[in-house]
């Protein structure tokens, strides 16, 4: 399978700018633990984000020495630069030309830098976009479909999630049956057809909780997963829960999606507090939301639900129907208060 990605050896190069912009994306179904090369434990699903995006301007010189220079907003960034290189340095495989340059690379946000959003998952998505041009341009051009599922498979290689970026909608990573076509190696998009109108328009609000790095990184997190007694038997849950999915996406059954999506953000964290050493990411803040959201739930049947990422701001999401007023009265006045400076991030799903 990843013998079709292996790049061409004959390449002309040249000097040359090429620039992409990539969203980030939310998990319903998540990722938490790995194995070697960045394959997934289990499959996992998401939903690619709107607004949540990162530019990347990728600027190649052709015949100076190998090296990597960053830029985030203007500002030189020489752990992210040496992280690229050591990226770079991975895929040299895939792309034989890689390294036979220098790289100068400005990347911008459209999300606060201190908001604790991860910006791995557009990050990667954007530089993995950018390498995709440059081999276009050195190499010939691609098929839109091999494209992006280089650019995917790329992406997955600099950070796991990163590789659900590169499509819209509903996006499969890692093996399972319950999706033809789906890959450890790549993203693929949920058959549309399959996906009831419902969950074709969603709201994402992140309540920023806590802004700032997180104490625990993924990347350790994922690897505690290799002990937790508990691991087997998430990633067995994982499989199971896409079988109940695939169902409630097609009717259209928005109790029992909510009820699987929180169950996923809940388990994730508890992953996180059976790990040894244990860590829990999740604020007090995080916890007084989780049970405002139940009890304006009891009380109004609306739905609105929420999930999480390995951090303690929470997502909340919510359909972009009619409903939508009265959530976004009680966010305002119930919600908003639990965030560390009023910091709410208005995203949204729509495909
Ligand atoms: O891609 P990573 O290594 O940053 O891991 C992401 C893990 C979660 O965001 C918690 C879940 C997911 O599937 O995105």
């Amino acid at each position: 399978m990843e013998q079709e990605f292996t790049g061409k050896k004959d390449y002309q190069l040249s000097e040359i700018t090429v620039s992409a912009s990539c969203p980030s994306n939310i998990a319903l179904i998540k990722y938490w633990g790995k194995y070697d090369h960045q394959i997934p434990a289990n499959p996992s699903i998401s939903y690619t984000l709107q607004h949540c995006r990162t530019q990347t301007e990728m600027q190649f010189v052709p015949g100076e020495p190998f090296s990597v220079e960053t830029w985030l907003a203007g500002k030189e960034e020489k752990k992210f630069a040496e992280k690229t290189e050591k990226y770079f340095y991975e895929i040299q495989k895939y792309l034989p030309w890689i390294l036979d340059g220098k790289y100068i690379i400005s990347t911008a946000n459209t999300f606060p830098h201190s908001s604790g959003i991860a910006s791995s998952a557009s990050g990667f998505g954007a530089i993995a976009k950018c390498l995709m041009l440059l081999d276009e341009e050195f190499c010939g051009r691609h098929e839109e479909d091999f494209f992006l599922r280089k650019a995917s498979f790329l992406a997955r290689l600099g950070s796991g999630s990163a590789c659900r970026s590169l499509y819209n909608g509903l996006v499969v990573w890692g093996q399972t049956d319950v999706v033809p076509g789906s890959s450890d190696q790549f993203a693929v998009p949920y058959p549309q057809e399959d996906i009831h109108p419902v969950f074709r328009h969603f709201n994402d609000w992140v309540l920023l909780i806590h802004e700032g790095q997180k104490s625990v990184s993924s990347t350790v997190g994922h690897g505690l997963m290799k002990h937790n007694p508990y691991a087997q038997r998430r990633f067995q849950e994982a499989r199971e829960n896409f079988s109940v999915l695939k169902s409630v996406l097609k009717s259209g059954d928005m109790e029992a999606f909510i009820a699987l999506v929180e169950h996923e953000a809940l388990t994730l964290h508890a992953m996180m507090m059976m790990s040894a050493p244990a860590f829990i990411l999740m604020k007090t803040g995080t916890l007084e939301v989780i049970s405002k959201i139940w009890k304006f739930r009891n009380e109004t049947g609306l739905p609105l639900f929420f999930t999480l990422d390995a951090g303690a701001n929470v997502h909340l999401l919510f359909p972009g129907n009619e409903s939508a007023d009265a959530i976004r009265t009680f966010i305002g006045a119930e919600l908003l208060q639990h965030t560390q400076n009023q910091g709410v991030i208005k995203d949204e799903m729509k495909f």
